[in-house]
């Protein structure tokens, strides 16, 4: 049978590390607080003009050579953002151009910390169904150039950082499901009743006359803005849900799963879901202490850092699962 794999991996972080003691001299929040509501110590943050697409670019570069093949054997990018780099053509556009390998279409997902698991999925069908057979994938963000930097903003400014992941998602004729490396399954969900607890409302044409106008950037309406303990509440639901449903598709237990490689939000919310599974702590690869919360590039990001640490070897069974802004939810399983 026809399926996907993944080739291989890549990622980028800018060099300016950020610590929370140097948040602490820009915002009233303190090392601890942070540490303690999230286990976040550091994120990366541009430094000038870099773009989101820049970023794309060098994870691309990496996942690309690793796979073995020409730039020109990608036949499909997809690139999940909720900082793209104008407002448009996409970002994948962008990142088409730096690649050069004009004329493969080039698609954007908004799907935020779900983002990578939706362009999985997306992916996985054109492939599966022997239309492409080469797709970049890729997470990139640059939260730090949209963050609010003062009291008012401090909630949401602390849990993010930038970087980027990528993926080279390739077919491959499966000829053991038990043993081959390939993606098994993937869920996904939304439920837009949430749509406004984690959010950027301007620029938008859900704004008054003007997609962004004095008044809404008088009220701060281009800065994100969130309900923390909702987000919290329905991403320590919703995300075993996804899990729970990947694992029963596949016949699976949590046992059986080598790695788990989820988004990170939240080291409190991974901690909850290990518990909840009976995870053994080695089994989940965080990297939010690290990075933050880079959205949509968490999951390749932790697949990288994964194989780079020695923790993901070929032939292991992984499940990722994510939740975020939307709200978006969902689950991957597949043998690495
Ligand atoms: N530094 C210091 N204090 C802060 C702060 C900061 N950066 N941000 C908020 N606070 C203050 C608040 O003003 C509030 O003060 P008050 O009680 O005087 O009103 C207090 O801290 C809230 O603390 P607490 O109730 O302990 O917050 P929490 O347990 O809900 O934790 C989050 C806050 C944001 C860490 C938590 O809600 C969370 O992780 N939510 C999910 C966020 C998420 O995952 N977002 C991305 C989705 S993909």
């Amino acid at each position: 049978m026809l399926r996907s794999r993944i080739l291989s991996t890549g990622m980028y972080v800018p060099p300016l590390r950020v610590t929370n003691h140097d948040l602490s001299k820009l915002m009233d929040t303190s090392d601890e607080w942070i540490r303690q509501r999230t286990g976040i110590e550091q994120r990366f943050w541009v430094e000038g003009n870099e773009s989101t697409s820049d970023l794309a670019l060098k994870a691309s570069e990496l996942a690309i050579e690793r796979a073995g093949i020409q730039k020109s054997e990608i036949e499909m990018i997809i690139l999940a953002t909720l900082s793209p780099d104008h407002e448009f053509p996409g970002t994948a556009c962008f990142l088409q151009k730096k690649l050069g390998i004009p004329g493969i279409p080039a698609l954007d997902v908004r799907q935020q910390c779900t983002g990578f698991i939706y362009s999985m999925a997306i992916a996985d069908q054109f492939i599966r169904n022997g239309v492409y057979r080469n797709a970049l994938i890729v997470g990139a963000e640059i939260h730090s150039k949209g963050l609010e930097k003062s009291d008012r903003g401090r909630d949401v400014t602390v849990l993010f950082g930038d970087g980027a992941g990528a993926v080279v998602l390739g077919a491959v004729e499966v000829k053991d499901p038990k043993k081959d490396s390939f993606l098994l399954s993937t869920h996904l969900h939304a439920d837009g009743t949430f749509a406004e607890e984690l959010w950027t409302p301007a620029p938008g044409t859900g704004n008054s006359k003007d997609r962004v106008g004095a008044s809404e950037l008088e009220q701060g309406l281009h800065w994100p803005r969130m309900n923390g303990k909702t987000v919290f509440m329905h991403a320590v639901k919703r995300m075993p849900e996804a899990l729970n449903e990947g694992l029963k598709a596949n016949k699976l237990s949590p046992a059986d799963i080598d790695l788990f490689v989820f988004h990170q939000a939240n080291l409190r919310i991974n901690d909850m879901i290990a518990k909840q599974f009976g995870i053994p702590e080695e089994k989940v690869f965080n990297t939010i202490q690290k990075f933050a919360n880079t959205t949509a590039a968490t999951i390749p990001i932790g697949l990288d850092e994964a194989v780079r640490a020695g923790k993901l070897k070929k032939g292991m069974l992984v499940a990722s699962a994510a939740f975020g802004s939307g709200f978006t939810w969902g689950s991957a399983i597949y043998r690495f």
